[in-house]
């Protein structure tokens, strides 16, 4: 059960279907012990009424900056003063766009520009709109200034559609906000990358060269990052999984995509490649490659792809702590060693990813953690604790660091 006991949050509500999930977020945030005072967008009045939120929140609903009456009881300087946190749920791309460019034209607006406090945000839209660059820069923007992102959620849209753009479910948007609270978070102040998933090489409009690789333990390790108070990049292959709440998720097709967005988040403190990289990439042909009347098959030429866990390992930024996985499908050990040698990370997670071990799109894992000179079993569990397993050593491993000694020149 998250606690949010004498917290006090402003809930912005913008205009966006979702705004009906937003009620039960206020139902939510309640039933764990916070009080709620909401502003309502003239855009998040169409989707619900002043009465419903103000019913749920037992406080005024407040939606208009020029109103004598709202500005006399409490003021949009105020409302910022007296909360602990701001959720804009949900946080429609008008919305976001203002919050990016500091407009302050309505109450909303206003309150945010004139705001002391911390900003959660849910963005809710069509996928278009989401993946639009206009949209993702904005987004960027206000990561770049400390806001945190909450979702949003890949699925069906209102619109008939089908993409990432739902908002988060009330139950996420509340973990997020107990997560937030939660002090004395053992990576606070930290940076993470983490890669994710496999990648797509195309051989032609239609085809492409992949893996099976789900995502699951990669979306894990940056969930448990951030759960531990780091911000976390996740730049992942495609997957069929969400992404995960409070992380800046970045998708990518290709090595080389991913390549790149892993060098736009450098530098950081930590970087975790867990992404199962394609190893070659081919010369794509713009049309179909069609059939031959004479039965032969058509030749590939394969061209190696860059190393993105080596790239990062030596470069310029080179995060403090690097560690990458070793999927292996025989002499585990003495393989992932070498891999630790050759790509100069600091630590490898060894996993044997034979057919008859079924690692791929399952939730368990089998991994060794292997540095120089340090061998450890996790034994068979579930992605999700593997991941917290590293966060524990990534912490650890950063607090021991951090309290040695200085050499003597
Ligand atoms: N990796 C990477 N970029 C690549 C290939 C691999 O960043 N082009 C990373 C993976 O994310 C993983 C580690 O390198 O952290 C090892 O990946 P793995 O597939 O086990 O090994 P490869 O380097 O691909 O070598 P091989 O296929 O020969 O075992």
């Amino acid at each position: 059960m998250q606690s949010l006991k004498n917290k006090s949050i402003l809930l912005v509500i913008t205009g966006g279907i979702a705004a009906y999930k937003s009620l039960e977020l206020i139902r939510l945030i309640r039933k764990a012990g916070g009080t709620v005072r909401c502003v309502l967008t003239k855009g998040g009045e169409q989707f619900v009424t002043p009465m419903s939120v103000s019913a749920l929140c037992e406080h005024p609903c407040y939606n208009d900056l020029f109103s004598l009456k709202d500005e006399a009881e409490m003021g949009h300087i105020r409302l910022s003063r007296e909360a602990d946190v701001i959720v804009v749920a949900p946080a429609s791309a008008d919305f976001i766009a203002k919050m990016a460019h500091g407009y302050a034209n309505d109450l909303a607006s206003t309150t945010l520009l004139a705001a002391d406090k911390p900003v959660l945000f849910a963005p809710a839209m069509n996928h278009m709109m989401w993946e639009n660059p206009a949209t993702q820069d904005n987004v960027k923007t206000l990561i770049s200034r400390g806001m945190t992102q909450i979702g949003p959620d890949e699925g069906d849209m209102a619109c008939g559609e089908f993409g990432f753009g739902r908002m988060s479910e009330p139950e996420t948007i509340l973990k997020a906000l107990s997560n937030f609270f939660t002090k004395d978070k053992p990576l606070a102040g930290k940076s993470a990358l983490v890669t994710s998933g496999p990648t797509y090489e195309p051989l032609d409009p239609v085809r492409f060269i992949g893996n099976r690789s789900s995502g699951k333990q990669g979306h894990a390790i940056a969930a448990a990052l951030v759960d531990a108070g780091a911000a976390v990049t996740l730049v992942t292959g495609p997957v069929s999984i969400p992404d995960p709440s409070g992380v800046h998720t970045v998708h990518v097709e290709t090595a080389s995509q991913m390549l790149t967005a892993c060098e736009t988040a450098l530098p950081c403190d930590i970087a975790i490649c867990a992404a199962a990289v394609s190893d070659w990439s081919a010369e794509a042909s713009g049309q179909k490659i069609k059939k031959r009347d004479d039965g032969t098959p058509p030749s590939l030429k394969l061209t190696e792809n860059p190393d993105i866990l080596a790239t990062i390992s030596k470069h310029a930024k080179r995060p403090q702590l690097v560690i990458g996985f070793a999927a292996e499908t025989n002499d585990l050990l003495n393989a992932a060693k070498a891999k630790l040698q050759r790509k100069n990370c600091d630590f490898i997670l060894a996993n044997d990813v034979s057919s008859d071990k079924n690692v791929f799109g399952s939730d368990e894992n089998h991994v060794y953690l292997i540095g120089s000179g340090h061998e450890e079993d996790w034994q068979q569990s579930s992605k999700k604790e593997v991941a917290c397993k590293l966060v524990d050593f990534v912490t650890r491993h950063l607090a021991d660091k951090a309290n040695q000694p200085i050499a003597a020149e």
